[in-house]
């Protein structure tokens, strides 16, 4: 790729991911906003006017300085209403820019962004069908389980939802690279939340409104069905958004049980998102976050990289500045300059530059921490870092990161 193609491909991803936070802020806004209405909103008054009207809940709010008051109809009003706002753009526009996005930095730089050596020898078709096609099984997977009898148990359906999410964490931390198979399973949780919209919530809707129309009753079971699946998406959304915004965090992702690790935060994020729920409803239990937050705690203990060696076994222990300069000059340099010369790069990634020794000395925390504690960089292991080339960075940093001569 030359260096235009590559500076237009870093605009685009601006652009995209800026649009993709956007929709995504509105759609997730939106819905958390339609779950505390529902968790929070009280009967009418039985015989009040409310009641006799079919309000099965309401409540008053202030806002902007504007006072609102919501009611909602079980199944539907008597009359239906000449203007109806439906919310689906903001879910469908969520997806729709975050598929260009997987595009965009995963799929047209497979081999850097999606495959790992030491994990699997992928080639870039095989690392892109591997991400495709683990949306597609994932959506498979939980609309079957939804429509089977386990669909009816909501903690037993969780509880496997859960061990599906988890074993799928397994196969793709063991075929992609860490940061890779983060982003799909937080892809398959997003394909999956927006399939429900498309698939089921919004269809079942359009069924009970085309009914009033016909001068119908509509059917309940179209209700029940789309708030199913809603409750399903209020519980993925903590795990999502982590997922999101995982490849800042290689600790989590580059770690050896990698799935496991995950399994931790979706875990914390849906007893978090469980606590919220309970709170609009007037409960306020505090095991839960409780739970959530130990967890978390546990896991970041558990984790932490271990103290490093006093004297790492062969390597020489006066290890040397220019030492440190030359490997990384091999190794680093063609992404981390100004004008970087591995393809696909147009700036320097992160805005991390290594080309001078000042720069170098500058960053030594930083090269310590995602050379040697997380292996995380080089990207890929592209210029092919070596371990002894590894311990010589840690022995150098652990010396105090003398830059003399
Ligand atoms: C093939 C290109 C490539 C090579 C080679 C490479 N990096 Fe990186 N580096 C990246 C990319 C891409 C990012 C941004 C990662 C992200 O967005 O999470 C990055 C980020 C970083 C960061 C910032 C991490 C953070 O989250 O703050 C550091 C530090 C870093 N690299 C150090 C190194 C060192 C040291 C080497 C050599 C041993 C190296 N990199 C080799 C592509 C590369």
């Amino acid at each position: 790729m030359d260096v235009f193609a590559s500076y237009g491909l870093e605009w685009l991803n601006l652009l995209v991911r800026w649009l993709h936070i956007i929709t995504g802020i509105a759609w997730i806004g939106a819905s958390f906003y339609f779950v505390w209405l529902d968790n929070t909103i009280k009967p009418p008054a039985p015989g009040s006017d409310l009641a006799n009207k079919g309000v099965a809940g309401e409540l008053w709010a202030v806002h902007g300085g504007g006072f609102y008051n919501p009611q909602k109809y079980l199944v539907a009003p008597a009359q239906l209403p000449k203007e109806l706002h439906w919310f689906k753009w903001e879910a469908y526009s969520t997806w729709l820019s975050g598929f260009a996005l997987l595009f965009i930095v995963y799929y047209l730089n497979a081999q850097a962004m999606m495959v790992d050596r030491s994990v699997a020898d992928l080639s870039s078709l095989q690392a892109v069908g591997i991400g495709l096609g683990s949306l597609v099984v994932g959506w498979l997977v939980y609309d079957l389980l939804c429509k089977s009898p386990l669909g009816r148990h909501d903690l037993a359906f969780g509880l496997v939802i859960f061990a599906f999410l988890v074993a799928s964490s397994y196969v793709l931390t063991h075929l992609l690279s860490g940061r890779a198979a983060y982003l799909h399973i937080g892809a398959m949780i997003g394909t999956i939340m927006v399939a429900n919209v498309a698939h089921v919530i919004i269809p079942g809707q359009r069924r009970m409104v085309n009914a009033m129309m016909a001068g119908e009753k509509p059917d309940p079971v179209y209700g029940i069905r789309a708030k199913q699946r809603s409750v399903h998406n209020n519980y993925f959304t903590l795990p999502v958004l982590f997922l999101m915004i995982s490849n800042h965090y290689a600790m989590t992702y580059r770690h050896a049980h990698a799935w496991a690790v995950l399994a931790v935060i979706m875990a914390a994020g849906v007893l978090i998102r469980h606590f919220f729920n309970l709170r609009h409803k007037g409960r306020i239990e505090w095991k839960y976050p409780a739970a959530g937050v130990a967890l978390l705690a546990l896991l970041a203990v558990l984790i932490a990289p271990r103290a490093p060696l006093a004297q790492a076994p062969g390597v020489d222990t006066a290890a040397q500045f220019t030492q440190v300069k030359t490997i990384v000059d091999q190794r680093c340099v063609s992404c981390h300059a100004a004008k970087p010369t591995q393809p696909g790069f147009a700036a320097a990634p992160a805005g991390v530059m290594l080309d001078t020794p000042e720069r170098v000395a500058q960053h030594a925390a930083q090269i310590y921490q995602q050379t040697v504690q997380l292996k995380a960089m080089p990207l890929a292991n592209l210029t092919q870092m070596t371990d002894a080339e590894r311990a010589q960075v840690g022995a150098w940093f652990e010396a105090g990161a003398k830059t003399d001569k």
